[in-house]
């Protein structure tokens, strides 16, 4: 940001100074900054509700991540080869690298892991309506990949130039694994689909079940999305909910069609005028209830994710004490000097 070190210099809500001038010149710079596509960066005075609204985004996306390592960590040890149990363990364990990049970017933003998993615990904060459906067959793995990785790519990929940069460096990465996590995806459902009718047969219902939650992931319709507007003022969001869909749908329309698989949806079909396919009428009922709480696993995650958090408090207790003892050998004295000496 081009006026940044002069903020700095000047104090900034960042690094809790009190500000002794009027903030005006500084909305002015950020204002400037936004409009110019530079990037945010942590030090760099923003606006209170930019930071909020950028502390929200990437709470939920990181809570996405690590919940959205269930579904799918449910058929590990029934993976039907020893290839495909290493590429899903592989898939699985970038997800959790995911969580911690995100976690990591809000981090920057003054608010602390712990307290955001608290909220997630709690149900303060929500992670992806996706992963409040169940996986029942191997097919889900696959269908996961390509449509709800495929969604996710989708509504990513813009975030690679969100204003702030933090986020945005973050998500080049994840866009990166993200895109094969999507091909693994592909890949296994032209396996099944290509197998006997039975496998194809678990194919296609799996992507009927999925085809229509993936479509709810990109959030409610433009005119009931609270915060679309103010985020892509900002640069936060570049794209609107339904124009990231839409590219989605027609993405997904020749996918489907190379894999020898039908998209459930008897609505869908090439719209010359628009250049884009129509699709039917989504369940936005479905949607607010799986929000709300009422979706089909979502008491399941929530309590696996709280489990997983109890059990896990020894680790986080041992890294705790590792460090304190690392950090006093920074006089000599510690493990590693000793290591070295040895
Ligand atoms: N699931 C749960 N909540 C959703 C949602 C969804 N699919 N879509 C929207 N919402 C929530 C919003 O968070 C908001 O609630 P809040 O005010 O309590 O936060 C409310 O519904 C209204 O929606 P808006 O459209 O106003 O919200 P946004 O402007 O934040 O847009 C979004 C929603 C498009 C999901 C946006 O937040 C976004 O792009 N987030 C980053 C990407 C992300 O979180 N992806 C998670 C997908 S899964 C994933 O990445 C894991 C991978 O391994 C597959």
């Amino acid at each position: 940001m081009a006026t940044a070190a002069a903020q700095r210099t000047a104090g900034s809500e960042a690094d809790g100074a009190p500000d002794p001038v009027d903030t005006t010149a500084y909305q002015h710079a950020f204002d400037a900054a936004v409009a110019a596509d530079e990037r945010i960066e942590p030090r760099d005075w923003m606006p209170d509700a930019y930071r909020a609204t950028l502390v929200r985004q990437i709470a939920q996306h990181a809570h996405s991540e690590i919940i959205g390592m269930q579904p799918e960590a449910n058929w590990i040890t029934r993976a039907p080869s020893l290839r495909r149990k290493a590429i899903l363990m592989a898939k699985v364990q970038d997800e959790a690298g995911h969580g911690l990049y995100l976690y990591s970017a809000a981090e920057t933003l003054g608010t602390g892991r712990d307290e955001l998993l608290d909220k997630l615990h709690s149900g303060r904060q929500k992670y992806s309506s996706i992963f409040n459906y169940p996986t029942l067959t191997w097919a889900d793995v696959g269908a996961i990949g390509w449509l709800v990785d495929g969604a996710a790519i989708t509504n990513q990929v813009p975030l690679c130039r969100c204003s702030y940069g933090p986020y945005a460096r973050a998500m080049v990465r994840i866009c990166k694994e993200e895109s094969f996590h999507q091909r693994q995806g592909y890949e296994l459902l032209l396996a099944l689909s290509k197998g006997t009718p039975e496998q194809h047969a678990m194919a296609q219902d799996a992507v009927n079940r999925w085809w229509w939650p993936s479509l709810m992931m990109f959030g409610p319709p433009d005119d009931e999305s609270q915060h679309s507007a103010q985020s892509m003022t900002w640069k936060i969001k570049r794209h609107s909910n339904d124009e990231l869909r839409q590219r989605f749908v027609d993405i997904c329309v020749p996918q489907a069609e190379s894999l020898g698989l039908t998209l459930p949806d008897p609505e869908l079909r090439w719209n010359e005028e628009r250049g884009h396919h129509d699709f039917g009428p989504i369940d936005w009922t479905e949607f607010w209830e799986v929000l709300k709480g009422n979706g089909p696993c979502n008491e399941q995650r929530i309590n696996q994710r709280r489990r997983a958090h109890d059990e896990g408090a020894w680790v986080r207790e041992a890294a705790a004490a590792y460090a304190a003892k690392h950090t006093g050998s920074a006089g000599g004295t510690g493990h590693e000097t000793g290591a070295t000496r040895a």
